[in-house]
């Protein structure tokens, strides 16, 4: 699998929504607990740029197909988080930058975390491979919970507007998958990334969203048969990659988060919900 930098470069775009109409939701509204998601999904797509300095303090600035692909990748997630804010606005809540000071704020002990990820990459260069297979494993699951949003609600409008963004973050698994397949053939980056993994990774957007947040999505979009088996497929898709069968990721983030429990749970008990700016920002 070969990812031509240049060809995607030519190709990004903001995502195309000029023909969605979202007075759509207006007419007819989507559930709270799809609403729930958008909001997680909103939060992390506009958390991107905080992954992407993660990014940047290992050796991968110092390749310029990577910095490339990552300069154009967050411009992508950005309009990403735009677009889910439009969903949000026409519903009547709040989204962009009250909930985004909300995000960063949430997280700001996790620059420590920052420090490490440099000083790590300083011992090796494998870090980037564990990031780069990471990247690979966050865009499988982010485009996959986007299909499933799609069809657990069937939702019309929100069936093409998430259709446009799984499509984009298709592009995002092409290099990410590409760039750690490649990495992945030597044995020590296998070794550290298949630790990393195993001992490190957690979903997509957990380590920004308060825990009944991921709780929440995951049950709504993976609890049920169709979401185990979705799941499953993109632990096939892992276990491809050289050195890292058997992990069984996304089977085992299901086990450990999906609660019938969780779906209950008033989202405005986290401050997350739909709320004023206000409130927001004070439960940051
Ligand atoms: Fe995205
Ligand atoms: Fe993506």
């Amino acid at each position: 699998m070969n990812f031509d930098i240049d060809r995607y470069v030519a190709s990004v775009a903001a995502l195309d929504d000029s023909d969605i109409d979202y007075d759509d939701f207006r007419r007819d509204p989507l559930p709270d607990e799809a609403l729930r998601c958008l909001r997680y999904m909103h939060d992390v797509e506009h958390h991107t740029v905080c992954y992407l300095r993660d990014l940047l303090v290992t050796r991968a600035h110092d390749d310029p197909v990577i910095t490339s692909f990552l300069t154009m990748w967050a411009y992508e997630e950005f309009w990403h988080g735009e677009a889910i804010g439009k969903v949000l606005r026409a519903h009547d809540e709040i989204a962009g930058r009250p909930r985004i000071d909300a995000a960063r704020a949430r997280v700001g002990s996790g620059r420590l975390a920052t420090l490490g990820t440099m000083f790590a990459s300083v011992l090796t260069e494998h870090i980037v491979t564990v990031s780069l297979t990471w990247g690979a494993v966050n865009e499988w699951t982010t485009q996959a919970a986007y299909v499933r949003l799609a069809q657990r609600t069937g939702h019309p409008t929100l069936t093409e507007l998430v259709r446009r963004i799984a499509k984009q973050e298709g592009r995002h698994i092409d290099f990410y998958a590409s760039e750690a397949t490649r990495r992945l053939e030597n044995r020590r980056a296998q070794r550290m990334t298949r630790w990393g993994l195993s001992h490190l990774w957690t979903p997509v957007g957990s380590g920004v969203m308060p825990r009944a947040e991921t709780e929440h999505l995951i049950t709504y979009l993976f609890g049920d048969e169709a979401g185990a088996e979705m799941a499953r497929r993109i632990d096939r898709r892992i276990d491809r990659l050289p050195g890292l069968s058997g992990l069984g990721l996304i089977d085992g983030a299901r086990h450990d988060y999906a609660t019938t429990g969780a779906v209950s749970r008033d989202a405005a008990h986290v401050g997350i919900g739909r709320a004023r700016a206000d409130d927001i920002q004070s439960a940051a």
